[in-house]
């Protein structure tokens, strides 16, 4: 058996895809264009495992993805192919609507090809797992409840509206073909191997090198943030457990104001790696709000708690403390992330901030 997932190289997937191979015997082929946030060191380990195929390439390319349906006759498709940052989204929007709403139709209509031609069991067990994100649900005020499957979809950045289409496609493509589809909705990841453009590794790497440490307009926008470890296996029991047609919300109940993030970031470091020169909150700097800024999520994971026996294992200081340890341990790894293009998009980004 063979599932077939998309991004494999990116943070989560990478993540996925080598706890995957821990739990099991599974094979696994990974299609990923290795953009700016693809990274194939990610799984270098897997190098010379006969389970592991990776493929250079994109999911918008249905020529390709059709051959390696026909080639693998994966059992699945864990889809976590997308462009992934909402600041990049408000800066060139084109990408996200190539790669997460044209991109994930071409996979649906490769998969439902695909699936056509099925019989019997691998018919009935085929599955297209959709990663998506709370963002679509939009934005909550401090005393909303948190957001569960029944939410509206009110997504505010491209990013989140790029999601919140892909969503709908594989919705209806449930609904109209009959396409055995999940979707997963899940709140902000961290851990190892997160591209340095996001808050919590992007402060951790600034801190070490003394620079800045970049917190938007006052600090208090509220994100649910959940150890990717808890992610994958929250994935790992939906393509299990999960039905057909349905939305699981993954969330670790841990609801932490992005000033307080970059704080608990501080005192680890503090701890862990002290600064001859002070305390490293001394580099927090309140810069220029995001256009559009999502105030608070928060997820409700009631549904997969009950429905799938899933729940998050790390709390947020546990698994901060490993993402922090992770990171002082493969200083190699955030260095070679940290490209001329990487540069080039922290210029960008962050000048007009002041
Ligand atoms: P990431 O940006 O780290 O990785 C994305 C991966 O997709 C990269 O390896 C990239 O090379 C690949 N990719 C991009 N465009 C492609 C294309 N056209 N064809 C093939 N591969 C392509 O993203 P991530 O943080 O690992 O997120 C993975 C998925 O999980 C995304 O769908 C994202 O929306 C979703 N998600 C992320 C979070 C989070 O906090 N990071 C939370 C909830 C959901
Ligand atoms: P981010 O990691 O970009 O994830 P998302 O926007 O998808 O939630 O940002 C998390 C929170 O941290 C968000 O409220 C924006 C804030 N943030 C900063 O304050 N400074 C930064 O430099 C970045 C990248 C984000």
């Amino acid at each position: 058996m063979t599932i077939l997932v998309t991004g494999g190289a990116g943070f989560i997937g990478a993540n996925f895809i080598l706890e995957w191979m821990r739990r099991g015997d599974e094979a696994v082929v990974n299609l990923d264009a290795l953009t700016y946030a693809g990274n194939a060191d990610n799984l270098a380990s897997l190098q010379g495992d006969a389970r592991y195929d990776f493929v250079c390439g994109d999911i918008k390319d249905r020529k390709l993805v059709d051959r390696l349906l026909r080639r693998y006759a994966p059992r699945a498709v864990v889809h976590f192919a997308a462009e992934s940052h909402v600041d990049r989204s408000i800066h060139g929007p084109d990408a996200f609507i190539q790669t997460n709403v044209f991109g994930t139709f071409t996979l649906l209509e490769a998969a439902r090809s695909y699936w056509s031609g099925l019989s019997g069991a691998d018919r009935d067990d085929f599955r297209f797992l959709n990663v998506s994100t709370d963002e679509v649900y939009g934005s909550l005020e401090h005393d909303d409840p948190a957001f569960t499957e029944n939410s509206c979809y009110r997504p505010n950045s491209p990013y989140s509206a790029s999601k919140a289409a892909a969503d709908h496609l594989v919705r209806a493509w449930h609904h109209t073909y009959g396409l055995p589809v999940l979707v997963s909705n899940c709140s902000n990841n961290y851990g190892p191997r997160q591209f340095p453009e996001k808050l919590i590794p992007l402060a951790i790497t600034n801190a070490l090198c003394g620079k800045p440490l970049p917190v938007y307009g006052d600090g208090m926008s509220v994100r649910d943030w959940l150890y990717v470890g808890d992610h994958c296996s929250a994935l790992q029991a939906v393509l299990e457990g999960g039905v057909p047609g349905e939305v699981y919300n993954i969330g670790g109940r841990n609801e932490v104001s992005a000033l307080e993030v970059v704080k608990g970031v501080c005192e680890l470091l503090d701890e862990l790696h002290p600064d001859r020169a002070g305390p490293y909150s001394r580099l927090i700097t309140f810069v220029k709000d995001r256009p559009g800024h999502d105030r608070r999520y928060a997820i409700d994971p009631g549904k997969a708690e009950y429905a799938l026996a899933w729940s998050a294992v790390e709390s947020f200081a546990s698994g901060l403390r490993k993402t922090v340890d992770w990171y002082l341990a493969n200083r190699e790894w955030t260095d070679n992330v940290q490209s001329g293009a990487y540069q080039h998009w922290i210029t960008r980004n962050y000048e007009a901030r002041g």
